[in-house]
């Protein structure tokens, strides 16, 4: 008997051929999208307008304000940046929808949602309770909390009625776990402790990452990206905030960056790709990509101008004045007594802490084509 896989490439082959040829339509018009849908977990980073719902209400929320969001959408959107972040050069190159807010009202969510906040977490609420109760998250926003959401809306999201049907498309969908940890050690800073303890924090940091991802492939993702942390001693927040602390040693002399903060967020991805290699060897049949946000930053404060950021590469475009336009007054970006530069794209840092849009535009295609992840998410599903 011939093998039945033979015969079926033999089958399909030809027919493909011919249906390309024939019908004379470009190659990416014909195929069928690579994923069926995109769900996105992290902190602010990837968040496009949880926050702002969120905290409707509250006096601090910069991020629903002008001119967040003047350079793509022409109005604020609750995205972090002056127009689109990493994970929507992923959607878009993906050719699916700019993947909504699971928080919103309107929000259409049968190609996936985002539950990336502001102020997402790796640890949970009762870890910092537990460990660093001088200082603890507002809102229960962790990976933890995120997941749960997620389960809330899947069902509904996929519109899937047996659990076959849901797991078949949760295999097709791309989970991305962006960045995560910044903001556990900016709590765990704020609560007093010093960077050395703080680096005793990284396992527990780790470790909860993982078990998301654990998570979500035990619910039937396949296909999975994990990001690791931008460095930390280079934001024009940290360089404000430790700028009367700091002495001249402890300044990157190449880059003008933090050089102790940047061992704590490259101690965190060194570890972390350490659990995705050995996580990786748990579930043969999920593919896990590493993200680096490191290299590529490094990359645009080395080299700005090479990669057209001309303007000083550790200085916000919006801010409230200062040697990095970040001033800790209350005059932040979106708020009075702030202003923005005329081209956000000549910038790296669009405020205290987030990148513009063009950086962002860099950073995505880096993780696309595998110049800063491994795999390329281009080249999935494998
Ligand atoms: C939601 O989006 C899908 C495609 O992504 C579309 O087919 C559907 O009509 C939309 N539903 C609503 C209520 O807009
Ligand atoms: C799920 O069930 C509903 C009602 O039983 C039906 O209308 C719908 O088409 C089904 N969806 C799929 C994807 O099979
Ligand atoms: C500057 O920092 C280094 C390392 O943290 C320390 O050894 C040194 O004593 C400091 N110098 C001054 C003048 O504070």
């Amino acid at each position: 008997m011939k093998p039945p896989q033979l015969s079926l490439v033999v089958v399909l082959i030809p027919c493909l051929l011919y249906n390309a040829g024939a019908s004379g339509v470009p190659e990416a018009e014909l195929h069928a999208p690579r994923f069926h849908s995109i769900f996105s977990f992290g902190s602010s980073s990837s968040d496009t307008g949880n926050f702002v719902v969120l905290s409707a209400g509250f006096p601090f929320s910069p991020f629903n304000n002008s001119p967040y969001g003047e350079t793509f959408f022409r109005r604020p959107t609750g995205r972090p940046s002056d127009g689109r972040l990493i994970i929507d050069f992923i959607a878009e190159a993906l050719e699916l929808p700019l993947v909504p807010p699971f928080m919103s009202k309107a929000g259409n969510f049968t190609q996936g949602a985002n539950f990336a906040i502001v102020g997402g977490t790796a640890l949970d609420v009762g870890f910092f309770l537990r460990h660093n109760s001088g200082s603890v998250p507002p809102f229960r926003s962790s990976l933890r909390a995120q997941i749960a959401w997620f389960r809330k809306v899947v069902k509904q999201s996929l519109s899937c009625n047996t659990t076959a049907e849901c797991r078949e498309r949760l295999a097709r969908s791309l989970f991305v776990v962006g960045e995560l940890g910044l903001t556990d050690y900016s709590y765990i800073l704020s609560g007093g402790k010093s960077l050395q303890e703080a680096k005793s924090f990284v396992p527990f940091v780790v470790q909860a990452i993982i078990r998301g991802i654990e998570r979500l492939v035990e619910e039937g993702a396949r296909y999975v990206v994990v990001s690791g942390t931008p460095p930390m001693g280079c934001t024009p927040m940290a360089l404000t905030k430790y700028a009367a602390a700091a002495n001249a040693t402890e300044y990157d002399r190449r880059t003008g960056c933090l050089r102790r903060l940047n061992g704590l967020s490259q101690y965190h991805n060194w570890m972390l790709q350490e659990s995705v290699r050995r996580t990786r060897v748990k579930y043969p049949g999920t593919t896990l990509v590493y993200a680096d946000y490191h290299k590529p930053v490094a990359r645009l404060i080395r080299r700005p101008g090479k990669l057209g950021f001309t303007a000083e590469s550790l200085r916000a475009c919006c801010g409230g004045g200062g040697r990095y336009n970040y001033n800790m007054d209350g005059s932040a970006c979106g708020l009075p007594g702030a202003t923005a530069c005329n081209d956000p794209s000549t910038h790296l840092f669009w405020d205290g802490i987030h990148y513009t849009e063009a950086a962002n535009k860099y950073i995505a295609h880096g993780w696309l084509t595998g110049l800063y992840a491994h795999p390329a998410i281009l080249s999935l599903p494998q």
